[in-house]
């Protein structure tokens, strides 16, 4: 048994600002030790992501009470029975565990594994069990397989990479899902090659690891759209070659920069409308890909015909559609060689006491990546 601090989401939907509604409740919990399969981790730096956000406001419902936090690094403490990790492993955990075995596990689309998403929506391990209790007895729901604003977690191993232990724990921890996701979704989902027109719509973390990646994959054009300016400047400094301010305007401005619109546009705003400016900024024959994930009751319209006549591709992307065991290591090694600065998407450290005011931080647009450290 594991004594740890967790923030613990109790309610959906109460009134920003956070810091005052305190959704978020930061207590003693008790840990079960891991199970067959699992690992307890002790986290070393999580970061603060927009689909957090989403479930805090309520536009994305999960099974509450729920220890929320779902990109994390970390190093193994104890292993259960059955894993291939060693208490002292650098650990870096992505929201989707990958059974190995399904169809969609053996067919290279673990983001995709069905036992995985089952779990996450029931709010358990891969296995099934839920590890954290509160002092009442009950159990609180589990984000992702990870829970990450904890001091200690269990996990499967299922959800663990193992990844060089000289990292700093909060670069690490940006793998897990702004990395993974942004840089998976230009260089995977949308396939970016060189001489590529790209542009990103929205510069938070995911938006900025997509910028970057398309960067290193050799766009010649490269647009950032956000309705924040210090965003939009951040990306010029990031590399950039033109910056757009979210809004009406936005795409007639870009079809314009980029003749008549971009051979590959990625949204990140999680805004329906704004994967329609997305779709009308992309070019003939181009690839629109998104990885926002508005509310679940937000409707899409396209007109129809351009699909067709205009041979375009819309495509989604969860998890940059990465394979995490595959992907982190490689991810790793490119911000190693310099050629994915990740590093410049951290804009601010917290405690985990400051958790409910990060949420504002990040509701306002004044954050890129908050990392809280232990
Ligand atoms: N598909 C996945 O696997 C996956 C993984 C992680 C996050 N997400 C989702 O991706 C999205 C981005 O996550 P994040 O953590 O980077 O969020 P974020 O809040 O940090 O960034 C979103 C950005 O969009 C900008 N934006 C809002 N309205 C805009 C508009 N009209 N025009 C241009 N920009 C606009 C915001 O200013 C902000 O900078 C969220 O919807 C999140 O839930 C998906
Ligand atoms: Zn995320
Ligand atoms: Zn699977």
């Amino acid at each position: 048994m594991t004594e740890t601090r967790a923030a613990v989401l109790v309610e959906s939907g109460r009134p920003a600002p956070y810091a005052e509604s305190r959704p978020l409740e930061v207590s003693g919990l008790r840990l079960d030790p891991p199970g067959p399969g699992e690992l307890l981790v002790r986290v070393g730096a999580a970061g603060l992501c927009h689909s957090d956000l989403s479930v805090i406001n309520g536009s994305r419902q999960r099974p509450l009470p729920m220890a929320l936090g779902h990109e994390a690094a970390g190093t193994v403490v104890e292993t259960g029975e059955g894993t291939e990790f060693a208490p002292g492993d650098a650990v870096v955990l992505a929201f989707v565990p990958a059974c190995g075995h399904c169809e969609r596990c053996v067919g290279g689309r673990p983001a995709l594994c069905g036992p995985g998403a089952r779990a996450n929506g029931a709010g358990t391990l891969l296995g099934g069990g839920r590890r954290f209790v509160a002092p009442d007895g009950t159990r609180p729901n589990h984000h992702l397989g990870v829970s990450a604003f904890a001091e200690y977690t269990v996990v499967s191993a299922r959800s663990a990479v193992k990844v060089d232990a000289d990292l700093p724990p909060e670069i690490a921890a940006l793998f897990g899902c702004a990395v993974l996701t942004g840089a998976g979704a230009a260089l995977y989902s949308a396939a970016v090659v060189p001489g590529d027109s790209v542009a990103v719509f929205g510069l938070g973390g995911v938006g900025l690891a997509a910028l970057l990646a398309a960067k290193a994959a050799g766009a010649s054009t490269l647009v950032a759209v956000d309705v924040v300016a210090g965003k939009r400047e951040l990306a010029a400094r990031l590399g950039a070659t033109h910056t757009v301010a979210g809004g009406p305007d936005a795409v007639a401005e870009l079809r314009e920069l980029t003749g008549g619109g971009a051979e590959k546009v990625i949204d990140t705003t999680g805004v329906a409308p704004v994967l329609e400016q997305a779709y009308a900024a992309t070019r003939a024959g181009g690839t629109t890909v998104t990885v926002g994930l508005p509310d679940p009751s937000a409707p899409l319209t396209l007109p129809a015909l351009s699909l067709v006549a205009e041979e375009r591709t819309l495509r989604g992307s969860y998890l940059g559609s990465c394979v995490p065991r595959r992907d982190v290591p490689r991810f790793i090694a490119m911000y190693r060689a310099g050629n994915l600065p990740v590093d410049a998407l951290l804009s601010h450290r917290l405690t985990l006491d400051e958790v409910n005011a990060g949420f504002d931080r990040l509701h306002s647009g004044e954050a890129v990546r908050q990392v809280i450290t232990f």
